[in-house]
């Protein structure tokens, strides 16, 4: 093989630089973006609702649920965002600990309607969020338990 044709053989397998906003990096930066503004409005609700507080006591209800439900479908949005750059495209081919994040994000996701309906639920779930927000960044980390 020539030079020249040894040169054009390594520039065309050397793949086009990404924009920033379609690598993973950016997808990982919005994904923990959403859990940061959906966990702390969580805190929040469960704080208000331990303490007695009710929705109708609340000055931030719409503010904080607005916030959580943003913050989780940013969240989501990047999961999945992440997991298609990574080459996870079809979820036939997802792993065992990406369909346990899922599932972790689904039951934050329930937990959230709970501290005003049972106050009861409110500190438990105000401990339990980060235990299992916890998990799930495990599992991305180390991709099983
Ligand atoms: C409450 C739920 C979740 C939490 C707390 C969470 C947390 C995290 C964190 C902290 C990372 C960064 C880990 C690292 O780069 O070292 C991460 C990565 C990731 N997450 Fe989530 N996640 C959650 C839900 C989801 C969901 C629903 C998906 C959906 C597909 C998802 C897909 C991913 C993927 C693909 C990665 C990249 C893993 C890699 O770089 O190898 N996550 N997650």
């Amino acid at each position: 093989m020539s030079l020249i044709a040894l040169l054009q053989d390594a520039a065309t397998s050397v793949p086009a630089p990404l924009p920033f906003f379609r690598t993973p990096l950016f997808y990982k930066s919005l994904h923990i973006f959403g859990l940061f503004l959906s966990t702390t409005s969580l805190g929040g609700i469960a704080i208000h609702a331990a303490n007695g507080g009710t929705k109708a006591t609340s000055r931030t209800r719409t503010l904080t649920a607005s916030m959580f439900g943003i913050g989780m479908l940013i969240a989501l949005a990047g999961g999945f965002g992440q997991a298609a750059r990574l080459g996870m495209t079809n979820t036939a081919i997802f792993p065992g600990w990406l369909w346990a994040k899922i599932a972790i994000w689904i039951v934050v996701s329930v937990l959230s309607i709970l501290p005003y309906r049972i106050p009861a639920l409110a500190k438990p779930i105000y401990l339990l969020v980060p235990l299992l927000t916890g998990l799930a960044a495990y599992l991305a980390i180390f991709h099983g338990l």
